[in-house]
């Protein structure tokens, strides 16, 4: 059996493998919904944070596992909409490929004017770049499944969190009772998405990977039992798609 730090590095391999393609790939197989989910997901994480804070005023963002960069700016924008600002903005990643293109596309966003925004080529288990107690609001978005040491990564999500602090986590959980149309969601993300996803980036092994991680992934209830190990309070949890994807909102309290 592969050590872990070897299958976190084929796993990183491969994004670095697909990242020129990644977006239109997601595009295609979500039929363009991956964004209204982030929308969505962010508008009610901002809500928790004004619950707590008060305020969305010079919040300190963080995006785990950013990729291209799409959840980051998907935030600074909901951020910019609710008449917020920020005060700092980190977006972090192992894979280089993935943060060259998050970097091009942040530079050519309208949300990047008074932002300053760093990204950092870290994993999700040693957010070394980020201090204790230091941000409003830490976001991943289809990451977590990504990352092997996912306990540690909890923890180090604890650290970095303020008090009051909200996490999302968007991703897609296992889910181990399907009604009807959640059973049709799963043939399409284990048969027909794995097909869709290789056409688009000529690698199917990366897109056969996506049902494999899925179906070893943790469900929903799981994910709360160990967020409230490592000190985090779910707050709320909302479905999309069939509830073959969800968002957990945890507060660390
Ligand atoms: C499916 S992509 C999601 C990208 C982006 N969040 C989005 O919403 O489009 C998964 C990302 O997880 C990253 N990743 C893989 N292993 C990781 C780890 N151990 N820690 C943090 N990120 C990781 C990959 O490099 C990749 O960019």
């Amino acid at each position: 059996m592969a050590k872990p730090t070897d299958k976190q590095q084929q796993i990183i391999g491969m994004f670095d493998s697909i990242a020129k393609t990644y977006d239109t790939a997601n595009k295609v197989v979500s039929f363009k919904q991956d964004h209204k989910w982030r929308k969505e997901s962010v508008q009610e994480a901002l809500r928790h944070v004004y619950a707590f804070r008060g305020d969305l005023q010079g919040l300190s963002v963080a995006d785990i596992a950013c990729g291209t960069a799409d959840m980051l700016l998907c935030v600074l924008e909901r951020i910019a909409a609710c008449k917020g600002s920020v005060a700092s903005v980190c977006g972090i990643d192992p894979s280089a490929e993935m943060l060259r293109l998050a970097e091009q596309k942040i530079a050519a966003s309208p949300f990047n004017q008074n932002a300053r925004i760093r990204l950092d080529c870290l994993e999700a288990k040693n957010l070394r770049t980020l201090a204790d107690n230091s941000v409003d609001l830490l976001s991943i978005a289809y990451g977590l499944r990504n990352v092997v040491e996912r306990k540690e990564a909890l923890k180090e999500f604890t650290r970095v969190l303020k008090k009051g602090g909200v996490l999302l986590v968007l991703e897609f959980m296992r889910q181990d009772k399907k009604g009807i149309l959640g059973y049709l969601a799963h043939i399409y993300t284990s048969k027909i998405l794995p097909f869709v996803g290789m056409l688009v980036s000529w690698n199917y092994k990366a897109y056969a990977y996506l049902p494999k991680s899925i179906e070893r992934f943790i469900s929903a209830d799981e994910l709360e039992e160990e967020l409230s190990d490592v000190g985090l309070e779910v707050v709320q949890k909302s479905h999309y798609m069939y509830k073959s994807v969800s968002g957990i909102f945890a507060v660390k309290l």
